[in-house]
């Protein structure tokens, strides 16, 4: 047998998976046999090969060559999908899965491939970086590697299309609560899907639902959230240097904080999700809310209820928010008077 180092608390450990995944984690710079895990662990070699194809399922990433092992590789990765494990509260579905990856195109659009390869749901994938991150509106989002983290979950709700956008409202508050809870910072929601933290945008959802084409049912919804950790060295792009800024902005990244704040988001979601029914986000949502009393200018919309019936002017573009209602509808009273409720849009704050 090599120079394997046995951790204390191996026979603590309930599953053979964990135990193999310890016993890996404390031999991060070498390769372990396959016949050394088995008989440390009393295994037999089909059994050690099931757990690791497990460990891989569950994003961990196991390098194995011939003649020498395996060897966990999370280089780079320093996104622990056992310890964000581990942290889950009893609100989280049993069957909960964590992937992790260092660079992925889109978080949202692995979400799709597992979904379609795997048919599951209720899982996440984090990731370090993105080449190809998507904003709403078909705008990019900026996910460098080293200063944020990019995070998607895929959801199988059981209401209708309608209520989907109120995800996005339930994921703002919380990722408020998370952010919060892991570094006392309190930041404020602009409606619908930003997170601000002194006048700037810190992070962003964008949810995606997925319906069937026959009925219109709604069969899952992807919620994908990206966070400015820190300040990019070379600063933010100049599209969005005067809009962007980072939730801890200079200096490194505390230790664990990826894992920390991705174990509280899923957490507080759960919270939320598994009372839906009940509102208590919207509230919270509405207490977060920073536009409520401010003038704006709605730059677009996607669906508007006239309150009063009256027509608008080509000055309509402006107004006072009065509110936020229970569907989480901005409620707007434009200059010529009118009042209406916007469910979806795009805004921003006008100084007088
Ligand atoms: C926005 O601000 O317009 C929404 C930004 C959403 C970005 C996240 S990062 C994780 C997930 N993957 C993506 O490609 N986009 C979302």
């Amino acid at each position: 047998m090599n120079n394997i180092t046995i951790p204390n608390n191996i026979n603590e450990l309930n599953t053979t998976k964990e135990k193999v995944l310890s016993l890996l984690k404390s031999n991060e710079s070498i390769y372990v046999s396959g016949q050394d895990i088995a008989d440390i662990l009393f295994l037999t070699r089909a059994g050690v090969w099931k757990a690791i194809k497990s460990l891989r399922a569950d994003g961990e990433i196991i390098e194995a060559v011939s003649n020498r092992g395996y060897r966990l590789n999370n280089e780079g990765i320093d996104i622990d999908a056992s310890l964000i494990k581990t942290r889950l509260s009893a609100n989280v579905p049993k069957h909960f899965k964590i992937y992790t990856y260092d660079e992925v195109t889109s978080t949202n659009d692995v979400v799709r491939v597992i979904s379609n390869s795997e048919g599951i749901y209720d899982f996440i994938v984090i990731s370090n970086s993105q080449t190809n991150g998507r904003g709403r509106r078909g705008r990019s989002f900026f996910s460098p590697k080293g200063t944020g983290i990019y995070f998607s979950m895929l959801l199988k709700p059981n209401f209708s299309f309608e209520d989907a956008s109120l995800l996005t409202c339930l994921s703002a508050v919380a990722l408020c609560d998370a952010i919060t809870e892991v570094t006392d910072i309190e930041p404020s929601i602009k409606w619908v899907n930003d997170i601000f933290c002194q006048d700037k945008k810190v992070a962003g959802i964008l949810t995606e639902a997925n319906t069937s084409i026959e009925d219109g049912h709604l069969e899952s919804v992807i919620i994908g959230i990206g966070i400015n950790l820190i300040d990019p060295q070379n600063g933010f792009p100049s599209d969005i240097k005067n809009t962007a800024t980072s939730l801890l902005n200079k200096g490194a990244l505390p230790e664990d904080v990826k894992n920390r704040l991705c174990a509280s988001f899923i957490n507080h979601f759960y919270s939320y999700y598994n009372n839906m029914n009940e509102h208590t986000f919207i509230k919270k949502y509405i207490d977060l809310s920073f536009l409520i009393g401010k003038h704006i200018k709605i730059n677009s919309f996607e669906n508007t209820n006239d309150l009063t019936k009256k027509q608008g002017t080509a000055k309509d573009n402006y107004a006072l928010v009065l509110g936020i209602n229970e569907k989480c509808h901005l409620l707007v009273e434009y200059e010529d008077g009118h009042k209406a409720s916007l469910k979806n849009g795009e805004v921003s704050v006008v100084e007088y």
